[in-house]
């Protein structure tokens, strides 16, 4: 058997059409929704998430901003950044690129940000907004391989579904957002004795480790679904995910490439949650 691809690409476009859509709407109404990037440091793998996030501002029609500073940063001249862009109008979101150099505390960071421009979701409010069941914003990578179990009729309802990761970015999130749809939600991590057991009975896996060939075919179901959030490089240097892909897509019922997959997701639910922040800005306005 192989699986059927889920096309995160493609899923992506239509989701994005709809974006440029509602930012053309208000822009036409004079609130040009808004996202501030903020990069500190030079980590390699960071500025290509960054340059990419604001080129699909541009793409959609939203305005962006783009500061860069070096790693040699101050916490302090940070958290100043941050004040402005919270008290700017222009500025509907702001994303604070993590990880951050270690001599500044990311959680201060995430919590400076103004909760409702918090696009990323990770700011303490809407971590307790998530989990109490009223969200404002979902984290940007679980809540795209939420859109993506929709796009393909996944039934979460009643479904066994493993989480591998616990990170605040992506595996508690995505758990809360597999809860909230139903699911049996078990989450497995570095400490878990034997993640095999718990993902041969499940009807769902999303990978989120870092870690390469974290699920190999010997651990799935025939016909589960199996989502990568992985984004690693293999020894050619190639993109490859947390997944066996090769090896996994001839047992799973549906699979997410890397790339093509995850990836485009995140950065099309940045802007849906940008474009949501500019709405409710717009409507109080
Ligand atoms: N680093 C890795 N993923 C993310 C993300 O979704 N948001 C931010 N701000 N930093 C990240």
């Amino acid at each position: 058997m192989t699986a059927k691809l889920i096309d995160g690409t493609a899923l992506s476009k239509t989701l994005r059409a709809d974006v440029a859509t509602r930012a053309a709407a208000l822009t036409a109404r004079g609130h040009q929704p808004g996202l501030a990037v903020v990069l500190v440091g030079d980590n390699p793998a960071s500025e290509v998430y960054v340059r990419n996030k604001v080129k699909a501002c541009e793409d959609n029609g939203l305005f962006s901003s783009y500061d860069r500073y070096p790693a040699t940063m101050t916490e302090a001249d940070l958290l100043a950044r941050i004040d402005a862009l919270n008290r700017d109008p222009k500025i509907h979101g702001i994303l604070v690129q993590l990880p951050l150099p270690k001599h500044i505390d990311s959680h201060k960071v995430i919590e400076a940000i103004a909760p409702e421009k918090d696009v990323d979701g990770f700011h303490v409010a809407n971590a307790g907004a998530l989990m109490t069941g009223k969200p404002l914003f979902r984290p940007c990578t679980p809540y795209g391989v939420m859109k993506m179990f929709e796009a393909y009729g996944i039934e979460l309802k009643g479904a066994n579904a493993v989480v591998i990761g616990r990170s605040n970015i992506v595996g508690k999130p995505m758990a809360l957002l597999l809860l909230e749809a139903n699911a049996t939600v078990t989450i497995c991590h570095s400490k878990t004795r034997n993640i095999a057991a718990f993902t041969r009975d499940a009807d769902v896996v999303v990978v989120a480790t870092g870690l390469r060939n974290t699920l190999t075919a010997d651990m799935v179901k025939p016909g589960a679904t199996v989502i990568d959030v992985g984004m690693n490089r293999d020894e050619n240097g190639k993109l490859c995910g947390d997944v066996d892909f090769a090896n996994v897509k001839e047992v799973a019922g549906h699979i997410t490439p890397v790339p093509g997959g995850v990836g485009p997701m995140t950065i099309t639910m940045l802007l849906v949650n940008t474009i949501e922040a500019a709405e409710r800005a717009a409507s109080n306005a």
